[in-house]
């Protein structure tokens, strides 16, 4: 064999295996194919096997041809064995049907009650504005929710129609509280003046349950007692509140009212977010709707809980966090807030 024969045996031996092993078919192809072209008796092993007669000078040429070809032909086995051999542990994954790389199943998530939604974004707001995170006893006595807030004992307010009496067993008379306006006395008791609380929590009445009642929700109770607190302040810390609530463009307006324990009384009304003022079903076609109670703190109440009524003087409100929660969420049946319909809830 001269060397120009071995070239082109080489070449010839490349081409026709490196064909052949790209087109293999499965592992045992590509065994054959290594056992054919590099196994003892295999093409290329007989090819070099010639290299021995070659003359000094030919094996310096003959011998890296012959060896690189040998590495190029195992590295080509080598690569076709990988494939075959993941793709055979796919196969038998994909037989049990278990696809490691599908994403896990995402699992349920509990979530926030939308009350607890809204009564947070409130509370957060009050804190910006400096108010102070207080609380008070549900069952309450009669001096806490009614006598030191100036509401006299004839009061339609204590009227059984609207209290729930509670029988504790005590002498005393003891209440579900009927409003969260008993922290104002709760905390004026122990605490002096400069003050500013907010009191998130619940609330009871003898009312039934419809549309727009219920005979337990929630209030939060705003008190800022201090030298010179004026209506104006009111005015200006409900306006922030009510814009940091339901954006910059909220409309809020104060009506006269009356109120045992502030004087001079205000009910503030905020502009319907559902009509846009227009008038609608929700507004019962006033374009406005009342949030919450508010006004001055009675010079009584000052001085009931200890507090010097010529040295200080303060504001406070009481709002209704069902109807400025269904007012955000656009909700329009208070209901929705206690059926628990997770269908429902998880839409917050
Ligand atoms: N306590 C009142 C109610 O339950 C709401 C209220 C009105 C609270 C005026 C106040 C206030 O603090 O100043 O309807």
């Amino acid at each position: 064999m001269t060397i120009t024969e071995f070239k082109t045996a080489c070449s010839a031996i490349e081409q026709e295996y490196k064909a052949k092993i790209a087109a293999a078919a499965d592992l045992a192809a590509v065994e054959e194919l290594r056992v054919a072209a590099l196994g003892r008796k295999g093409a290329l092993t007989d090819l070099l096997k010639g290299l021995k007669d070659f003359s000094m000078e030919d094996k310096k040429v003959a011998g890296p041809l012959g060896n690189a070809l040998k590495g190029a032909l195992s590295a080509a086995l080598e690569e076709k064995t990988a494939f075959f051999a993941a793709k055979q542990i796919n196969d038998e994954l994909n037989k049990t049907c278990l696809d490691l790389t599908l994403p896990a199943f995402p699992a349920p998530q509990g979530h926030r009650h939308p009350l607890s939604v809204a009564m947070d974004r409130m509370t957060t707001i009050l804190a910006h504005l400096g108010f102070e995170w207080a609380e008070g006893p549900w069952v309450e006595d009669e001096k806490h929710n009614f006598d030191m807030l100036n509401i006299p004992k004839h009061h339609p307010a204590r009227d059984a129609q609207d209290t729930f009496f509670a029988d504790t067993g005590s002498p005393i008379s003891m209440v579900l509280r009927t409003h969260t306006s008993n922290v104002q006395s709760r905390f004026m008791e122990k605490h002096r003046p400069p003050l500013r609380i907010m009191a998130p929590g619940r609330v009871f009445r003898n009312d039934s349950l419809d549309a727009t009642h219920s005979p337990v929700f929630h209030q939060i109770e705003g008190l800022y007692v201090d030298k010179n607190v004026s209506m104006a302040d009111l005015k200006q810390d409900l306006t922030a509140f009510m814009k940091g609530l339901f954006g910059n463009k909220a409309e809020i307006r104060f009506r006269p009212s009356f109120f045992p324990f502030t004087e001079p009384s205000a009910e503030v009304d905020v502009k319907c977010v559902f009509c846009q003022g227009k008038g609608c079903p929700v507004c019962k076609g006033s374009g406005w709707i009342e949030m919450l109670g508010s006004g001055v703190v009675h010079p009584n109440v000052l001085k009931n809980c200890g507090i010097d009524p010529n040295e200080y003087s303060g504001y406070a409100f009481g709002m209704g966090v069902e109807r400025l929660a269904m007012m955000m969420m656009n909700i329009n049946d208070i209901r929705t807030f206690y059926e628990n319909d997770v269908r429902v809830l998880s839409q917050f």
